[in-house]
């Protein structure tokens, strides 16, 4: 057979197969079509779940319009009225909202254990738990579980554990060969990486739960458009060199924050200093590019807000990795984060710019304050 792939006519990228009807020869065929109506998607969306199928060794995947939608769908998949779930406290907070605001009102128990956890994740268990969800590392402070210890609980107990995923980007860590049953991303971070898409993904370890779970999303309905699964594929090809390049410049960035005598904390799980570094080092081959640190209690915190202000390279802006660097200040985070952090934080998304000068932009802004 030709190396050149007969259905992209030569081009080095496949086409994108924009489509709400799909047609047929005969009515036969309508039988076992795998694809048959554009919500469930076409070649161009076949084409990505494989490739994040690969990337998270999974047996299934279903592409959804926002990471926050694939969060969801899990959720109402799973679980029904009378069942209870379990959250890790530092979970996205979107996704706690979600559980307290809508999981509730279906009856659904909501229960959060700390984000830290291991095997004590036993004592929070009833007998109508289904699932346990977690997030490692949590996407502002970074706090990791025990995972193997989650799990081997969760078998024994026949409960589903389900991982927020994103900060690995499918590269990092690999949850479901550690028997972690559903393995979801927002893929509008580093898997599309140039900040202009908004997706999400949903990985199954078992054949049989994807299958289960595939139909009930296709009754939900939301879908990833086929033109922005052709931007993440196009993302995808330069993922691993992105990932090298940001986690390159944010650890000398850490290590220059946690030099400077105005920062108190730096929180980057590439630093020696990482509370949790021992357990990071076991599940993950390296930190992404976020940083979050907080500053020394004699800084103000309008000098804090004049700092972000002042930076120039770093722009001000929600989400993380893209290509841009970004930061974001938060004044506080709820309860279950004030108990083992002090505020304000401000975290960083070291982008792909030149390390130096984006350390220079961070040296000129702690100058003015
Ligand atoms: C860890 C994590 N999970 C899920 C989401 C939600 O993803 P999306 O913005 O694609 O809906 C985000 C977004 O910031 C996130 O940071």
């Amino acid at each position: 057979m030709s190396k050149l792939k007969k259905h992209f006519l030569g081009c080095v990228n496949s086409p994108i197969y924009q489509a709400s009807s799909i047609i047929f020869e005969k009515v036969a065929d309508l039988k076992n079509a795998k694809r048959w109506y554009g919500r469930n998607g076409t070649e161009t969306n076949s084409e990505l779940e494989e490739k994040i199928c690969k990337l998270e060794n999974a047996k299934g995947t279903i592409l959804y319009a926002s990471g926050a939608e694939a969060i969801s769908n899990i959720l109402f998949s799973v679980l029904e009225s009378g069942d209870h779930v379990l959250f890790s406290d530092a979970t996205y907070m979107p996704t706690q909202n979600f559980a307290n605001k809508i999981l509730k009102k279906f009856g659904v128990e909501v229960d959060y254990f700390d984000c830290k956890i291991g095997k004590e994740i036993e004592k929070h268990i009833k007998k109508n738990t289904k699932l346990i969800y977690f997030e490692s590392p949590s996407s502002i402070t970074f706090e990791i579980q025990e995972i193997d210890k989650i799990v081997k609980v969760a078998k024994k107990k026949k409960i589903l554990t389900a991982i927020d995923n994103t900060y690995s980007a499918g590269i990092l860590f690999k949850p479901l060969k550690h028997g972690v049953d559903i393995s979801l991303q927002s893929l509008s971070k580093y898997a599309s990486g140039h900040s202009d898409i908004i997706a999400g993904s949903v990985s199954f370890r078992e054949k049989k739960l994807y299958k289960e779970i595939w139909q009930e999303s296709y009754l939900i309905g939301g879908r990833l458009s086929p033109a922005d699964c052709s931007l993440i594929l196009r993302g995808l090809k330069t993922l691993e060199v992105r990932l090298k390049q940001h986690q390159e410049s944010a650890l000398e960035i850490a290590k220059f924050l946690e030099r400077d005598k105005k920062i108190m904390k730096v929180i980057y799980p590439g630093l020696e200093s990482f509370e949790q570094k021992e357990i990071f080092d076991k599940y993950f081959t390296h930190a992404n590019g976020l940083i979050t640190f907080a500053f020394e209690k004699k800084v103000t915190l309008k000098k804090i807000k004049k700092f972000v202000d002042e930076l120039q390279k770093f722009k001000i802006g929600y989400s993380w990795g893209g290509t841009e660097s970004l930061v974001m200040f938060y004044e506080e985070l709820g309860k279950a984060y004030e108990k083992r952090h002090d505020f304000p934080l401000v975290r960083i998304n070291v982008g792909i710019d030149d390390k130096e000068i984006l350390i220079n932009d961070l040296k000129k802004a702690l100058s003015c304050i």
